[in-house]
């Protein structure tokens, strides 16, 4: 009898325990497959497993999601906090919105997918986005004209100095192209448990992106659905993108430059076929990917590092590339592209 209730004690305290793995290689990790070690490495399930963390784990922390958007150029000596917070659900439902909430663990693509299987529209064109529901709003995701900003509602995040769960509000995040609070002043400082979207039961298609529209006329799609819109979607993608399952990389390594309209005309001059996007309030975007194919880095290599021949903008490890060469290589194309355009480039990925 005494030994069952020692054992079931025993039992329970063990469970509560976190079960840290030391030393781990943070290969299978990060889609760059850099090959770095973490020395420890906690996978969180639960928000109260991260707040029953706290007090007894002062941090640093490192917080990982899918490794996507990320270059690491050493070992991690901060514990990884790996976030593995499941949940997909309808929150609240009405006649033609619903707000979904989903854990910050979620694989992105699979959650687009469950929505479009549901007739929940409005991230269709963000289908096979790599990575996580907790870092889609840290770096704003976003893909043929829609952001996610266009659809999130509200996030749910522990402070890591108190364990304290707080709500942002949209315009707590801060959004803008590629960038959020949580990469500027808050950066490091929260861990995303949940994110809140509404979509939309009559969506509306959105093919503004010239790439789509060519894509549903090969396809002989004349109305599309929510579904053919993330069919095309994943068509281009996995046409010019390399699969990071295949050959590492984490998409975009750098941001497309916004410049001045006196920046963008000196530059138009010059390079009168330039692509280029007015931007409302009357500055000019301008593709990196042309600017670095211009400068001829399109394709090449140094070593293991590359630059992708489909997609000027996408850095590749061919195999064993190491995150400095892949670090030194983005310089070298950034000195590259300065001296020729003088745009700076400013990196959309982040490196540790
Ligand atoms: N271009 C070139 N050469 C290249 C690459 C692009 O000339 O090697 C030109 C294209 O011809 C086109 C223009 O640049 O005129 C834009 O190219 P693309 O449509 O491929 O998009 P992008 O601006 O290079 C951005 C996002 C991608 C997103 C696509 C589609 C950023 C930093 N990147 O790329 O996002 O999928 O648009 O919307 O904004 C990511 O963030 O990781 C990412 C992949």
């Amino acid at each position: 009898m005494l030994t069952d209730l020692y054992n079931a004690l025993n039992k329970k305290n063990k469970s509560n325990l976190p079960s840290i793995k030391n030393n781990i290689s943070l290969k299978p990790y990060n889609t760059f497959g850099m090959n770095v070690k973490a020395k420890r490495f906690l996978a969180i399930n639960s928000a109260k497993e991260l707040q029953d963390l706290i007090p007894s784990e002062k941090g640093p922390y490192f917080i990982l999601g899918g490794g996507s958007n990320m270059l690491l150029t050493k070992d991690v000596t901060a514990l990884v906090l790996k976030n593995e917070i499941k949940e997909k659900k309808i929150i609240r439902d009405f006649k033609n919105s619903v707000y979904v909430a989903a854990g910050g663990g979620e694989d992105w693509h699979q959650f687009v997918l469950w929505c479009i299987n549901k007739g929940l529209g409005g991230i269709e064109n963000l289908s096979l986005i790599p990575g996580t529901l907790g870092a889609a709003p840290i770096q704003n995701i976003g893909a043929y004209g829609v952001e996610l900003k266009d659809v999130f509602h509200a996030l749910e995040a522990i402070h890591l100095k108190t364990g304290k769960l707080e709500k942002f509000k949209k315009a707590d995040c801060q959004f803008a192209y590629r960038e959020s609070v949580f990469k500027r002043k808050l950066k490091g400082k929260y861990f995303i448990t949940r994110v809140i979207l509404k979509l939309s039961k009559s969506p509306k298609i959105n093919v503004s992106y010239g790439a789509i529209k060519n894509t549903l006329a090969e396809m002989k799609i004349k109305t599309p659905t929510i579904k053919d819109v993330s069919k095309a979607v994943i068509h281009i993608r996995s046409t010019k993108l390399p699969d990071p399952t295949k050959i590492g990389n984490s998409g975009s390594f750098f941001k497309n430059p916004e410049l001045s309209a006196r920046q963008f005309t000196k530059l138009q001059k010059a390079k009168p076929q330039i692509p280029h996007y007015p931007l409302p309030d009357g500055r000019v975007k301008v593709p990196a990917g042309w600017l670095i194919e211009q400068a001829g880095w399109k394709g090449k290599r140094i070593g293991d590092a590359g630059c992708h021949a489909k997609q000027a903008l996408v850095l590749v490890n061919h195999k064993n590339a190491k995150g400095m060469e892949i670090l030194k290589l983005a310089e070298k194309i950034q000195a590259s592209v300065k001296k020729r355009f003088g745009v700076a480039l400013s990196r959309e990925v982040n490196v540790f």
